[in-house]
């Protein structure tokens, strides 16, 4: 038995989609456990470039059973523009399942994310607006719709009316916007039902068919550790649990089947939407960091805010996930500096901190302390193996084992498969 929990160790885009894919290759299945199309998974095969937001990135290859979890919320239409889009292609994918329990993402919930968004002004959270959130807090209000109710035209119809009844208050009442319809509604999902029918199972019996038969499993996260609902930078926060544990829960497995979990950094730090930032540069040094890695979201296009790699962060994430491997990642966009800054612990009011605050309003305020160590001017991408590096670059990392306590087990250093330095493999 062998299974590995992949995590984003800051708030998201640490580059896992290429990590993903590269454990894929060895294992036999590949679980998205929670988040839904708010994530963007970019992989490249030669000179082809996938991106993917439902799908686990695993499916690029043939012989992969690809799953997408109880914990996930589901874009109908989102998922099938990726199947279909996949598909014509490539022939060469692999199995996709979706597990009954999952949630389904209606018009009302992305209508809703963008009103309250609009509504929040200066507060708001900056979200994607693809309806997570309104979808989990119907989930937790126990009104969702799940894709097994998708599956069965009655209760969906009687479920819509219900859903719909109370939206149509809320955006007529609150937001004075015009009701939804309907028949329009009700006759676009079960079209949608129709193509998604032969995908769906009940996938936590699957995976403990895998689990049974010793086969290799990769749960996959979305987002990252400091976007987590209960654990991240609150409110700031997506609405599911990217962290390890949330695996369990949104994939329906127990902990003892998982044996190691992989955090996945970036050698530096990048963050979308709104909250504080610590280690956030707004100088020209932030700029290079963007422009060098290419730091614009998958999803929205945004420009992300760029800062260096943040120890309190990364020792906090491996706390919370309990990490035994960090992969870092985008070690090549770090080149060309005459020196480079870690963040080793954060002054507050005069105090040194060395562990995450838990109140948002002392993160916001914290100043980072930094270490300065030598920067490398090589270029890393044609590197193929870890004791090729640069001695400074390869210091830069051993620094980051030593104050993190965990090792860095990967290394990438471009976005192809080869640009993959593996010092042990996980599986
Ligand atoms: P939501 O998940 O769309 O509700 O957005 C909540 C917060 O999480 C916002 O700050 C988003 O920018 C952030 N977020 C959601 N998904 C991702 C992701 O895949 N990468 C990075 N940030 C994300």
């Amino acid at each position: 038995m062998a299974a590995v929990v992949l995590v984003g160790a800051q708030w998201g885009d640490e580059g896992k989609g290429k990590l993903t894919d590269y454990l894929a290759e060895k294992a036999d299945m590949v679980v998205r456990y929670q988040g839904g199309n708010n994530a963007g998974h970019t992989v490249v095969v030669g000179t082809e470039e996938y991106k993917l937001h439902l799908i686990p990135s695993g499916i690029l290859y043939e012989n992969k059973v690809c799953v997408i979890g109880n914990g996930v919320v589901i874009d109908p239409e989102i998922l099938l523009q990726e199947i279909r889009a996949l598909a014509k292609r490539t022939s060469k994918y692999g199995k996709l399942l979706m597990s009954t329990n999952a949630h389904v993402i209606m018009p009302y919930h992305r209508l809703l994310d963008q009103l309250q968004e609009k509504s929040l002004g200066s507060r708001k959270i900056g979200t994607t607006g693809r309806g997570i959130g309104p979808a989990y807090m119907d989930k937790t209000a126990r009104t969702g719709i799940r894709v097994i109710d998708l599956m069965d035209a009655e209760v969906f119809a009687q479920k819509l009316k219900d859903n719909l009844e109370e939206k149509n208050k809320v955006l007529t009442k609150i937001y004075d916007e015009p009701p939804l319809e309907y028949e329009r509604i009700y006759r676009q999902y079960q079209e949608y039902a129709e193509e998604l029918r032969p995908y769906v199972t009940d996938t936590s019996l699957k995976i403990s068919e895998y689990i049974r038969g010793e086969q290799k499993i990769l749960f996959e996260g979305a987002q990252g550790t400091l976007l987590d609902l209960d654990h991240g930078t609150y409110p700031y926060v997506t609405s599911s649990h990217p962290i390890a544990g949330g695996a369990c829960v949104g994939a329906g497995v127990g902990p003892t089947s998982i044996q190691r979990v992989l955090g996945v950094a970036k050698a530096y730090t990048t963050r979308v939407g709104e909250g504080p930032f610590p280690t956030e540069l707004m100088d020209d040094v932030g700029e290079r960091i963007r422009q060098n890695g290419r730091e614009f979201g998958t999803t929205t296009g945004r420009p992300r805010r760029c800062g260096w790699f943040d120890t309190v962060i990364a020792r906090y994430s491996a706390r919370i996930s309990g990490i035994s491997d960090f992969a870092i990642t985008k070690l090549d966009v770090l080149s060309g500096f005459e020196s480079l800054k870690i963040c080793t612990a954060y002054h507050y009011q005069g105090e040194r901190i060395v562990e995450f605050p838990q109140s948002q309003k002392i993160f916001s305020n914290c100043e980072p302390i930094y270490e300065e160590i030598a920067g490398w001017q090589e270029d890393l991408t044609g590197i193929r193996h870890f004791k090729d590096l640069p001695a400074t670059a390869k210091n830069y990392i051993q620094r980051l084992e030593e104050l993190t306590g965990v090792p860095a087990t990967i290394v990438t250093i471009g976005p192809e498969r080869e640009q993959t330095l593996v010092r042990q493999e996980m599986f």
